[in-house]
């Protein structure tokens, strides 16, 4: 990967980000793919004829989110995985963030919106779980090898590429073992687990993000249906999940990864699809881990088992954070933009 040049010390005259625009030498954009809650996608023509997505961080690189984005680059810049997004290069371009990584043909949420189109109420299931599973596989390997968390794990931030989903969008990445550092950023309030609105992410807070987009992708249901900010802190925080609209089957794997404190020790990512074929054929979902079914997926990397105890924890019930948070209509993508103090941590 190469470093774009990232001397901020010269005077910041902006350019436009436009179709045309070279932001890197060689690199020129074609067409805007989209925005979101703190910059925006666009593919780019890419030296040796091949295409590449640039995305532009918005705001100067000392504010805290570009600073926080430029932090976990530096992390993932060396982890590879066949389900994680590759990086390719970035940097500081006129005093913005700009990150060069593959280009995906789109995301889960635009397979999701497609069939939402057609009538359906969903990603049909055997599709749903093999997506989930290759994301699942790559937040395993995250925080089995690195401790690392990726926290805005959403439909928009799972990219599809040769039929796989491929994990993006490293802004909020948190290494568990760090006390030090403040965590600045967006969460997206539909899929953040308990623990981020107390400030505390554990090892099994991706975990949480994932069963809420299950549930939602399939049913076209959330677990939780708040509509502003506070209520959904106040749901994912205090209430029981609405898992109604789910098969009976799945309803206990899915009360299970939403538990508002999730210690069980195999309760990693990996171990929250298993597709197997029940009798009457169509997939249903199991736990892996101790007692239950062990799964093998030749060629790819596999899941540890996570040690007992070794999530963070949390102040479980704590109604201090919610307090003050705006009574805004939340839109399906939003984020919570919040600082949490270090001592939280
Ligand atoms: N590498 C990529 N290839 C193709 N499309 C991408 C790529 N990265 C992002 N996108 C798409 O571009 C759009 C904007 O992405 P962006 O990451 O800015 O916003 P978002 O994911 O919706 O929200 P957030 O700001 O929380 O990440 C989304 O539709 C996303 O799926
Ligand atoms: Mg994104």
């Amino acid at each position: 990967m190469n470093p774009i040049n990232t001397d901020t010390t010269a005077p910041s005259t902006k350019s436009i980000i436009c179709r045309g625009y070279e932001p890197i030498a060689g690199y020129k954009l074609e067409m805007l793919i989209g925005r979101g809650g703190f910059g925006e996608v666009w593919r780019s023509e890419a030296p040796g004829g091949l295409h590449k997505a640039v995305k532009f961080v918005y705001g100067s690189t000392h504010e805290q989110r570009a600073v926080r984005e430029l932090r976990s680059l530096e992390r993932i810049k060396g982890v590879h995985h066949p389900f994680l997004l590759t990086l390719e290069r970035f940097g500081v371009v006129d005093d913005r963030l700009v990150i060069v990584t593959e280009l995906a043909g789109g995301s889960l949420e635009d397979v999701y919106n497609r069939h939402l189109e057609r009538g359906s109420c969903g990603i049909p299931r055997v599709s749903l779980l093999s997506y989930l599973h290759d994301a699942a596989d790559a937040l395993d390997y995250l925080h089995t090898n690195y401790q690392l968390q990726h926290l805005d794990i959403k439909p928009g931030n799972l990219l599809l590429i040769g039929g796989h989903a491929k994990v993006g969008d490293f802004g909020l990445l948190k290494d568990l073992h760090e006390a030090e550092c403040s965590m600045v950023g967006g969460l997206s309030p539909v899929y953040a687990p308990p623990e981020l609105f107390d400030g505390r992410p554990s090892l099994h807070s991706d975990q949480y993000s994932l069963a809420v987009m299950y549930q939602e992708l399939l049913t076209g249901t959330r677990p939780f249906g708040g509509r502003t900010i506070a209520q959904l802190a106040t749901q994912h925080v205090h209430c029981a999940p609405n898992l109604a609209p789910l098969p009976a089957a799945d309803r206990p794997v899915l009360a299970r990864a939403l538990e508002k404190v999730r210690q069980d020790a195999f309760l990693t990512s990996a171990g929250f699809m298993i597709p197997c074929q029940p009798p009457g054929g169509g997939l249903r979902l199991r736990w892996a881990g101790p007692g239950g079914p062990v799964r093998a997926k030749p060629g790819r990397v596999g899941p540890g088992q996570a040690g007992p105890g070794q999530g963070l924890g949390l102040a479980g019930g704590r109604a201090g954070p919610l307090r003050g948070m705006p009574e805004l209509e939340v839109p399906r993508f939003s984020k919570i933009r919040w600082t949490i103090c270090p001592q939280q941590i």
